[in-house]
Formats: structure tokens, sequence, C-alpha cells
């Protein structure tokens, strides 16, 4: 297994729609392996594939709820049903989130407050997740990185401006960087 090298904004594969997985067989277990390791070092909650340069429809995510259950698991060729999006102030307190190829920032965004998730496993084998809060907010998140969408695409202002000049500030934007948990000094 490897800690792997996490693409930053800017880079073509965070930015465009992922192809959906065809082949199960050990490239794809050990590359899921690896995402695992990955996303436990940054540390973060979620990490999709194209978040490693891999143009493929899979996330990983590893989340402990407020009762102390540990929501772990591979989401291959997902799909997302969304309860609708309530109106409101957002609260920065409890509606922010951030990314792992946005290192060390968050901003509060408007997620569904519920969600149910559709996959395969590893083994082909599908489940259903009913998701609430949180985790449905890692979904979402995860999600829109398998169509290509980063949280920063779906901020509204001011924090639209704010991600934009950060991400001018720190010389991302542009094709070919990337961080490596454990290597490089991010604090994300
Ligand atoms: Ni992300």
């Amino acid at each position: 297994m490897a800690v792997l090298p996490i693409r930053i904004t800017g880079d073509p594969v965070l930015h465009r729609p992922a192809a959906p997985v065809t082949v199960f067989d050990e490239t794809l277990r050990a590359l899921v392996a690896d995402m695992f390791e990955t996303m436990d070092a940054a540390p973060g909650v979620g990490l999709a594939a194209p978040q490693v340069g891999v143009d493929a429809r899979l996330f990983v995510y590893g989340w402990t709820d407020e009762e102390g259950t540990a929501w772990r698991g591979v989401a291959i060729n997902p799909e997302l049903w969304l309860s609708p999006t309530e109106l409101g102030e957002l609260d920065p307190e409890t509606e922010s989130e951030g990314c792992l190829s946005i290192p060390g920032e968050r901003f509060p965004l408007r997620r569904a407050r519920r969600a149910i998730l559709r996959g395969v496993d590893l083994d082909e084998r599908p489940f259903e997740i009913v998701a609430e809060g949180w985790l449905a907010r890692i979904f979402q998140h995860e999600y829109d990185h398998l169509d290509g969408v980063l949280y920063a695409d779906r901020l509204e202002e001011p924090h639209a401006k704010a991600v934009a000049r950060i991400i001018r500030k720190n010389g991302w934007g542009s094709p070919g960087r990337s961080w490596t948990p454990g290597v490089d000094d991010i604090d994300a």
C-alpha cells in the first residue's frame, strides 16, 4: 500500500466527469487500498479517484458519527438521491466543508440534509446507504468529484471570491499541482 499524491485544483482530472468502472480486478483493489491509506494519512473523511489522478467513478469515505458509529467504505459507480435543499442563512459553524484538493481551507455551503447513496463494492455487490447530516454532506461532496465538480464551484458570494483569491495566492489553478500527505507540509 502507498500514500498517493493528491491533485490540487486546476488539474484537469479534477474538472471533468470521470469514467465508469468496468474492470473489477486486483488493480482496482490496490487502488482502493491506497486511497484509504491516503485519506487516513491526509487526514480526510472522503477521497475520490480523480483526486489521485485516476479517471474512475469511485470514492472512499471514513467518518465516525456523533453516536460513535464508524462509516467506512468504497462506493463504485455510485448514484445519489438528495432531499430538497433548505433555504435560509448559512451557518459557518455547522455547514463549512473542506477538500483535500483545496488543502487547508473551509467554506460554508448549503447541502441537502438527506441523501441516498447506491453503488457497488469491490466485489460488485450492490449496496444502499440512507445518510443524514454530515454523512450526507460527505457523499454529496465526493459524488460531485466524480462529475468534475469541486465544492469551490458551488460556493456563493462572498465565499466564491474568497476561494478564488486563495487559489490565486497559492499559485494553484494550473495543471500538475499535487501534495502528498506525510511528505508535503500542508495543513489540510
Ligand atoms: Ni474534495
